[in-house]
C-alpha cells in the first residue's frame, strides 16, 4: 500500500461550486511552465526507455509540489508520494531546441546521483527547501524515503533518516549535512513539509519546519547544529475538514496537520495552519528559539489568529505586509490583509485579528495551490492537482495537470533585508508610533 492512500482516500461525489471568475481586478496570475506529464532531462533515450521499462520511471506518478526562486531560476520539487519518481529535487531548464522549446524539463539538483533511491546518502524524499538569499544557501529538508507506511511503529530496514541538507548553490558545495535524531522526528508516522528560516546576527540561524504527519513544529539551531520540536492540539488534522472538494473531486479521510508556514520578515513571528482546518495560529519566534521544546511554554504562547475561508496548503509572507496562503476548494490564493487588520488591532500584532482576506487570484484550473514563493515582485505558486493525482483515476496525460504561476504583487522575498529580530523590534516600536500620531496610516515595516 502506498504511502498517501492513508492520508487521502479519495470518493467522486457531485457538489455544487461555484464558477470562480478569473481574478479580482485587472491583474491576473499568468501560468510561467506547465505540463500533462512532467519530463524531466534524462542521460540519454535509451536509460529512459530502460527506467519506464525496469518501473523506476512511472511518467504520471510525479507530481510537482515545492517551489523556490534563485538568482532567476526555478527550483521545484516532486515528493516521492508514489513509486516511479525518478528524482525529488529539481531545477528547471528549456527543453533543447531538438526536443521543443516550448517545452520544459525538470533538471535532478545537485545531480542524479544524488537522487538515487534506497542511497541514504542522497536526496530521497523532498517536498520542500528554502533558498537563503543573501548565501544562495539551499536547506534541504529530506523526510527520508519509508516505502511501506502500513505498519507505522516499524521502522522499515530499508529506510533513511530525516535529514537536513544545506547546498550553497553558487559554489556547488555541500556546506552542513544533519540527521534528524529520532526524538526529534522519526516514529511512526512523520512528514516534513514545510520550511522558513530565521535570522540572528546577520545569517539564517533557525529552520523551523512543518512535520504534517507527526502533527510538530521542528527547530533546527544552525549555530548549535541541534533541534526540536513542539507540538500542540492546533497542530492537528480537524476532522471536520477531512475531506476537501475541489472541481467535483473529493479527497476523504485527509490526515495532514501543520503545513502551511510563514514567517515575518523581521522574523519575530510564525504563522501555520494544518491543511485539515482554517485556524491560523500565531507564534514569536522568540519563544521558539528560548524555550527549547517546552510544549507547555508554546502552549502559554500561542494564538489563533482567526480562520481563513477555506483549508489551504502552502502560505508566505511579503514584505507588503500580506501573508499570503492557498485556498483548497475555491481554487484560489488569498491574501490577509495584515496592514487593515492592524489599524484595528491599535498596531499590536500580538492582538491582531485575522478578519480581511482578499482573492489574490482564482481559476478553475488553480486544482491544489501547494506551495508558495515570492521572488523580486513576484508571487510564485504550483498547483499540484492533488485531487485528481489521489483519485483512482490518477492524471491523464492528454491534459494539462500540473502549472507553475505568478502574479505581481510588489513583494519581495521575507529575506531580502535579512534583518535581525532585534533591529525589526525597533522599526516595531517606531511604527506603532506612527499608528498613533497619524492614525490613519500605519507604516509598519513587518
Ligand atoms: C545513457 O545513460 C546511462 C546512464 O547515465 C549510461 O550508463 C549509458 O552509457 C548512456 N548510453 C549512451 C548510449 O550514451
Ligand atoms: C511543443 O510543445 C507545445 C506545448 O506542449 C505544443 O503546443 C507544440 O505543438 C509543440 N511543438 C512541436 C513542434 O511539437
Ligand atoms: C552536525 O550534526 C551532524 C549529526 O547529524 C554531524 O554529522 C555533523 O558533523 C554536525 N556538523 C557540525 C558542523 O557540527
Ligand atoms: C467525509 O466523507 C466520508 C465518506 O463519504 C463520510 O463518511 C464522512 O462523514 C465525511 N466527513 C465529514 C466531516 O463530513
Ligand atoms: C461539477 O458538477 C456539476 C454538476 O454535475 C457540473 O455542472 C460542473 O460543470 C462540474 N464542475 C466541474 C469543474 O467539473
Ligand atoms: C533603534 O533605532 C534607533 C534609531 O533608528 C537606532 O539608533 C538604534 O541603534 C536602534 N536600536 C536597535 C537595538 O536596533
Amino acid at each position: 500500500m502506498e504511502f498517501l492512500r492513508l492520508m487521502l482516500l479519495v470518493a467522486v461525489s457531485v457538489s455544487n461550486i461555484s464558477a470562480d471568475s478569473h481574478g479580482n481586478g485587472n491583474n491576473e496570475a499568468e501560468v510561467v511552465y506547465q505540463w500533462n506529464i512532467v519530463e524531466y532531462e534524462w542521460p540519454n533515450d535509451t536509460y529512459k526507455e530502460e527506467q519506464i521499462t525496469s518501473g523506476n520511471y512511472i511518467p504520471q506518478n510525479s507530481a510537482v509540489h515545492g517551489i523556490k526562486l534563485y538568482k532567476g531560476r526555478v527550483y521545484v520539487t516532486v515528493p516521492r508520494l508514489k513509486p516511479g519518481v525518478p528524482s525529488s529535487l529539481n531545477v528547471i531548464i528549456d527543453a533543447p531546441e531538438s526536443f521543443n522549446r516550448s517545452e520544459h524539463l525538470l533538471r535532478p539538483f545537485p545531480s542524479w546521483e544524488m537522487q538515487e533511491l534506497g542511497n541514504c546518502e542522497a536526496i530521497q524524499r523532498v517536498q520542500s527547501m528554502e533558498i537563503d538569499p543573501q548565501t544562495g544557501y539551499m536547506w534541504i529538508v529530506d523526510t527520508g524515503y519509508i516505502p511501506n507506511m502500513k505498519d507505522v511503529e516499524v521502522q522499515p530496514v530499508d529506510s533513511c533518516p530525516a535529514k537536513m541538507i544545506i547546498y550553497d548553490i553558487d559554489n556547488n558545495v555541500e556546506v552542513r549535512r544533519y540527521i534528524f535524531p529520532k526524538s526529534t522526528v522519526g516514529y511512526g508516522l512523520f512528514y516534513l513539509n514545510d520550511i522558513v528560516l530565521s535570522y540572528s546576527e546577520g545569517k539564517a540561524r533557525y529552520a523551523f519546519i512543518s512535520e504534517t504527519l507527526g502533527y510538530k513544529l521542528v527547530v533546527y539551531d544552525y549555530k548549535k547544529n541541534t533541534s526540536y520540536y513542539y507540538a500542540h492540539a492546533n497542530m492537528v488534522a480537524d476532522e471536520k475538514y477531512e475531506n476537501i472538494t475541489i472541481n467535483n473531486l473529493t479527497l476523504t479521510g485527509i490526515i495532514t496537520g501543520i503545513n502551511g508556514i510563514a514567517i515575518s520578515p523581521d522574523f519575530k513571528y510564525l504563522y501555520y495552519s494544518s491543511v485539515a482546518g482554517t485556524g491560523l495560529h500565531q507564534i514569536e519566534t522568540a519563544v521558539l528559539t528560548s524555550a527549547e521544546g517546552s510544549s507547555s511554554e508554546f502552549a502559554a504562547n500561542v494564538r489563533t489568529v482567526g480562520q481563513k475561508v477555506s483549508p489551504g496548503d502552502g502560505m508566505a509572507y511579503g514584505t507588503t505586509n500580506k501573508l499570503y496562503y492557498s485556498a483548497l476548494g475555491p481554487n484560489a490564493v488569498y491574501a490577509w490583509d495584515i496592514e487593515t487588520d492592524l489599524k484595528s488591532s491599535f498596531g499590536n500584532l500580538n492582538q491582531i485579528q485575522l478578519k480581511t482576506q482578499d482573492v489574490v487570484d482564482s481559476d478553475l484550473t488553480m486544482e491544489w495551490v501547494d506551495t508558495l514563493a515570492i521572488d523580486n515582485g513576484y508571487l510564485w505558486f504550483t498547483t499540484s492537482r492533488l485531487n485528481k493525482f489521489f483519485s483512482e483515476d490518477g492524471i491523464v496525460h492528454h491534459e494539462p495537470n500540473f502549472f507553475i504561476w505568478r502574479i505581481y504583487t510588489g513583494d519581495q522575498n521575507y529575506m531580502k533585508k535579512g534583518k535581525d529580530p532585534v533591529q525589526s523590534a525597533n522599526n516595531t516600536v517606531v511604527s506603532i508610533m506612527t499608528v498613533f500620531t497619524s492614525l490613519l496610516l500605519a507604516f509598519l515595516l513587518m
